[in-house]
């Protein structure tokens, strides 16, 4: 359904020029830097999936998002989306996607929400049963009606992304970018659109690829994820892989009975310390949290409470962002 062959795209980059006389000389030749934005990224997904493309920030989400739209026309390599490539057939590409940049609205400013609908219905060609459907189905779920009347530079963020969400469904396309749709909203409106992008997928097997940097939004989203780090893919899989592969690390934390002195343990090694507790961290697939307990039981030093800390999520991905990740990139 979407296939992305050895995707590249190069931006060229004036740099200004150091030294004396520079802003002079740059009026006559500018050094140019190419900045390869997104590098030789191949993915497939399929249809009904939701997909999180996630990466730091500068990583080339949003670029990778345009080329899929047909914004940009890639450097090198392709896309294909439903035997369409983008950039070529906008017209008709333009059809079969929704886009939403949580950056930017995509909705006229000064309008009233509704007429916005009303314009893109028409842009749209779409029917007006199906139009009064659609919209019913979306004020169900987002709450369109506090707020349709109201111009969009009189929506709060959270209301004005409600609107884009609507307004990107309103022409039931098959496929729906989001480019950081949850950026700075409150938990509740997260949560809501986090249904909602559920329902849409599931209800209408809309196939969803969303940029995020919330890992609850993937958490409750998304099965799979693609992970870009300056412009090049490092990691195509399952979360739970990722949890299960990289989150190796438990921390056996023990709180002793009176002072101990710290303790020296095989397979395990002191983290963290605080009044009578110690953190004890061990790679689960080397030893077991039984084995380090016995192990700690028998310097004879009495516990009286122990518990286990496993990494979440959030951490194993920033570890995967620093560069910690060297293993071959798996589907
Ligand atoms: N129009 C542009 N011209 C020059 N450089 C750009 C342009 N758009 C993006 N970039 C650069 O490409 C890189 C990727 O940007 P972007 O795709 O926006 O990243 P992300 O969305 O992951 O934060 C960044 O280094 C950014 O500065
Ligand atoms: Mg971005």
């Amino acid at each position: 359904m979407i296939t992305a062959h050895y995707l590249t795209k190069t931006f060229e980059t004036r740099v200004p020029k150091e030294g004396r006389f520079a802003a002079f000389r740059s009026l006559f030749h500018s050094e140019y830097k190419e900045k390869r934005a997104v590098d030789d990224v191949s993915f497939q997904i399929d249809e009904g999936e939701i997909v999180g493309y996630i990466g730091p920030n500068g990583a080339g989400k949003s670029t990778t998002i345009k080329m899929l739209s047909g914004i940009l026309v890639p450097t090198e390599g392709e896309v294909v989306i439903n035997g369409l490539v983008p950039h070529k057939q906008r017209k008709q590409h333009a059809l079969q996607i929704g886009v939403v940049f949580g950056q930017k609205t995509s909705l006229w400013w000064d309008v009233p929400v509704i007429e916005s609908f009303k314009l893109l219905r028409d842009m749209y060609k779409v029917p007006e049963d199906r139009y009064q459907r659609n919209i019913e189905l979306f004020s169900d779920i987002l709450g369109l009606q506090e707020f349709i009347d109201k111009p969009v530079r009189q929506l709060s963020l959270g209301q004005r992304m409600r609107a884009d969400l609507a307004a990107a469904l309103l022409h039931e396309p098959k496929l729906l970018f989001l480019d950081e749709p949850t950026i700075g909203l409150d938990v509740v409106t997260k949560e809501n659109l986090q249904q909602f992008i559920k329902e849409i997928n599931s209800l209408h097997k809309v196939t969803v690829l969303v940029t995020t940097h919330d890992m609850h939004d993937l958490e409750k989203l998304c099965s799979r994820v693609i992970i870009i780090n300056d412009g090049r893919l490092v990691y195509d899989g399952s979360l739970e892989n990722i949890r299960h592969q990289y989150g190796r690390e438990r921390i056996l934390v023990a709180e002793f009975e009176r002072d101990v002195p710290d303790v020296e343990l095989p397979w395990a090694r002191l983290v963290y310390r605080e009044k009578r507790k110690q953190g004890y961290a061990f790679d689960r697939f080397e030893t077991t949290a039984a084995d380090v307990l016995a192990a700690l039981s028998a310097t004879g030093y009495p516990i009286i409470d122990i518990s286990i800390d496993e990494p979440d999520i959030e951490d194993i991905i920033r570890h995967i962002y620093r560069g910690g990740y060297h293993g071959e990139v798996s589907a």
